[in-house]
């Protein structure tokens, strides 16, 4: 006993002296512990390392020339700065990784590297070549979130990650801006192809497995954009007035299991602001929430230019500025020295980047290959793909097509499939299968006639159009719809077995989308299109196949009647073609479900009256900034209320029993499923609820079904919606005949809603029926239990209070 004390005394003893050792030698990040490097860092470098180094992308010259004294205006302004040396390390890490959205600061002295941070959420975004150098640097695109959503398939959605995750790594980056996760509050976003859906647990589900996937790479996510970013107009300036419990029930409650889940490297705060604060200066959002109720350990970064006051971000808990201006660095250093910023306060958020820098490739001197295996992830967003299309009608067995060997193709998007939407959101990859490309390898042939007049117009309207320079957040022009002749589709009719109609939408970062005819609305051209092409179709005992290339919603009600099937194919990533033809062909029994609704016209979406919301009278002196500000980075005081509350999406449909045309968690398959067998216990809630279905396949064909598990809960003093989703889980591929058992556990968490008044989430007291369905409208089997009294199941802290009564919207 006595030997044992002696040695272990002897090891503290020796321990003690390696620290010493360690201490005294020069201090390196790794080396020295994190706070000891805080402490050696002077206020300067501090500073600088809570600022980005800049942003660097060329500008054309046909642009250059737009802007006031045909400066750049991202390019670093070094006169805002007095430091030459850390004006030189810029220049020395400023092309690492050409394309990437932005790096932070290098004090090789230190041991500190930079990181490279790159968007985005459907894949890498970087320059997919370089000058003099004649290699490639393609990504690959994958689907878009509201796709892979779409497959209710978390494990699906962790592969995904995992090979982008593996591109990240590859080409050089430590973090990757993603995955993008606002809620689909509204159809008309301009980025809801980025994110996920329309509610929250969907959302956080997904996120955290994609942030997973990604991670277990051995690079950073940051889950954007927090919080409450739920629309394009007026982006920069929109003050988004909205309940504490809304945000707490929907806006934040993704981001929360994001967190909780998947623990992303960072988050990206957004541009609006919550309540009157810009998001990045927020200290309830930031760190109340964010750090204390949710735990998060990472670091926040500003989305690029989020905010005004840097001082403010700093004390609100935003590390780190992107994409950086020596202005910033100077502000920062002038303000700790006049006291206006405690150092304490810098030296937390020198901390919180020091420690996930600790984690990335390059710290760990990764010698990446530049060199992934985009042919393995090829297969993999293939894969993905399909298995989040949603087969929206399929009349008469229209598909899989069966004895089809020659399909007439028709619409513009049938030629130039979207594979993702626009903006920091697009990838650079290095080709996108077409639909005729797809048909092809999976050994159709397509009807010549019909598909040469399309390409000749797609080729004259191309050729008309003006030869302007696009910046890279611009959708490409849309090319009108051919206009098909009623003699064209009879003889295609005649010499094809079947007609496919492609109908394309694209979107992304800066507008939002228009509640029109072209955009939310078929145009004329395309509604005729549908008619002409299913007349003769028709008449020829032929079918017709819509296919929806769309990043958001879109109306479909007023024509989906006419063709035989609809499939909502997304935007599918770069395999499109292959990944259609998979689903049309029956290679794969499409399993997914809708994540957002469709309803029957735009006036039907709750936040419909409150969308993008109001311009207000502009006070400031401010004199109109250059046409690229005005367009994407507009300063106008705006703002919009969320009248409509907690009743977002499938919550106000089933709410206000309001009709939709596919309501949430809807998708076919071409089998039959049956869902029995609920095996529950009855009676009083005991700390958890858990029960098991069977799923069966009754059809002929294998293939996958989703369950999903609806909570009703009892009216009491807070209003409710009619049901949420609380849980979902996804079978096997079941052969015909095939039972799967799936089993579900309910938490208190599960029962709760949010109270604004003492900042807790409740379960109030009373029967609650659980709903287990293949949709949120088609519930297949029920059981109830009771909870004898009010429970608390968590306090929160009081954050984000409106500064004004909402009139929020109640059944
Ligand atoms: C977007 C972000 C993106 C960043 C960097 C911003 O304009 O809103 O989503 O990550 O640019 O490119």
């Amino acid at each position: 006993m006595l030997m044992k004390k002696k040695s272990f005394l002897s090891i503290i003893v020796m321990g003690l002296a390696l620290m010493t050792a360690c201490s005294s030698g020069p201090v390196k990040l790794g080396k020295t512990p994190v706070r000891k490097v805080v402490e050696s860092m002077t206020l300067e470098q501090k500073a600088e390392l809570v600022v980005g180094t800049g942003m660097f992308f060329e500008i054309p010259d046909s642009l250059l020339a737009m802007m006031p004294g045909g400066v750049n205006p991202f390019a670093p302004k070094k006169d805002e700065l007095n430091d030459s040396a850390y004006w030189a390390m810029v220049e020395k890490i400023r092309d690492l990784v050409p394309g990437a959205a932005g790096r932070t600061a290098e004090f090789e002295g230190l041991g500190i590297p930079t990181n490279v941070l790159c968007d985005g959420p459907a894949g890498l975004r970087i320059s997919p070549t370089r000058k003099g150098d004649n290699n490639t640097y393609y990504c690959t695109a994958f689907p878009i979130a509201t796709l892979l959503a779409s497959s209710w398939d978390t494990a699906l959605v962790r592969s995904v990650g995992e090979a982008m995750g593996n591109e990240v790594l590859e080409y050089g980056a430590d973090v990757i801006l993603g995955p993008g996760m606002n809620l689909q509050r509204n159809p008309l976003c301009g980025r809801n192809f980025e994110y996920y859906s329309e509610d929250p647990l969907i959302t956080g589900k997904m996120a955290a497995s994609m942030v997973k996937g990604i991670q277990s790479q051995g690079v950073g996510t940051s889950i954007k954009h927090y919080a409450a970013n739920n629309q394009e107009t007026n982006r920069n300036t929109v003050n988004t007035i909205v309940s504490e419990r809304a945000l707490r029930e929907l806006y934040l409650e993704g981001f929360r299991i994001a967190v909780q889940e998947g623990q992303p490297w960072t988050v990206m705060s957004s541009y609006n602001k919550i309540n009157g604060s810009y998001t990045s200066e927020s200290h309830d959002l930031l760190t109340k929430i964010l750090r204390n109720d949710w735990g998060f350990k990472g670091y926040v970064m500003t989305d690029w230019g989020g905010g005004k006051d840097p001082i403010a971000q700093m004390k609100a808990g935003n590390d780190l500025l992107m994409p950086g201006s020596g202005k910033q660095i100077s502000e920062i250093i002038q303000a700790v020295k006049e006291g206006k910023l405690e150092e304490k306060v810098l030296d937390k958020n020198v901390e919180n980047i020091l420690n996930i820098i600790l984690k990335s490739p390059k710290f760990r001197g990764y010698s990446y290959s530049n060199k992934p295996d985009l042919k393995a992830h090829a297969e993999v967003t293939r894969k993905a793909a399909a298995e989040g299309m949603v087969l929206l009608k399929n009349s008469n067995s229209a598909l899989p097509f069966s004895n089809i060997k020659k399909v007439a193709i028709f619409g513009v998007g049938s030629f130039n499939l979207i594979s993702g939407g626009t903006g920091s959101g697009d990838v650079n990859e290095a080709y996108t299968v077409s639909l005729v490309q797809g048909l092809e390898n999976a050994g159709l042939t397509i009807e010549e006639k019909s598909m040469k007049e399309q390409l000749d117009h797609i080729q004259k309207a191309k050729a008309n159009q003006p030869q302007r320079r696009r910046f890279f957040f611009m959708p490409s022009p849309v090319i009108p719809e051919f206009q098909v002749k009623p003699a064209l589709a009879s003889a295609s009719a005649q010499n094809a077995d079947a007609a496919l109609i492609t109908i394309s939408r694209n979107s992304g970062e800066g507008a939002d989308r228009k509640a029109e005819k072209g955009d939310f609305y078929l145009s004329d051209e395309e509604m005729n299109l549908i008619k002409t092409v299913s007349s003769a179709f028709h008449t020829a005992g032929k079918k017709v196949v819509v296919v929806l290339n769309i990043g958001g919603v879109i109306e479909t009600a007023s024509w989906r009647d006419i063709p035989d099937a609809v499939l909502l194919a997304w935007q599918p990533g770069q395999e499109a073609g292959n990944s259609i033809a998979d689903v049309l062909l029956g290679k794969v029994n499409p399993s997914g479900k809708l994540a957002c609704t469709f309803p029957m016209k735009y006036d039907d979406v709750p936040s419909a009256k409150n969308f993008p919301g109001i311009e207000l009278p502009d006070t400031s002196t401010r004199k109109p900034g250059s046409p690229l500000e005005e367009a994407f980075l507009r300063a106008k005081p705006a703002e919009v209320v969320y009248e409509e509350d907690i009743f977002v999406g499938y919550r106000y449909f089933n709410t206000f029993k309001v009709p939709v045309a596919y309501e949430f968690g809807y998708g076919l398959s071409y089998s039959t499923f049956d869902v029995s067998n609920l095996v529950a216990p009855s009676g009083k809630f005991a700390g958890k609820y858990e029960f098991s279905v069977d799923v069966k396949n009754t059809g002929s064909t294998a293939g996958r079904e989703v369950v999903q598990v609806y909570l009703a809960a009892p009216a009491g003093k807070l209003v409710k919606p009619a049901e949420k989703l609380v849980a979902f889980a996804k079978t096997s591929l079941l052969q015909p005949g095939e039972t799967q058992t799936l089993r579900f556990v309910l938490v208190p968490r599960d029962l709760a809603s949010f109270n604004d008044a003492t900042s807790t989430w409740i379960a109030e007291k009373g029967n609650y029926e659980v709903r287990v369905g293949v949709s949120s409208l088609d519930i297949r089997q029920k059981a109830t239990f009771e909870l004898p009294n009010d429970l608390t199941v968590e306090k929160a802290t009081k954050a984000l209070v409106p500064d004004r009564e909402i009139k929020v919207l109640r059944p």
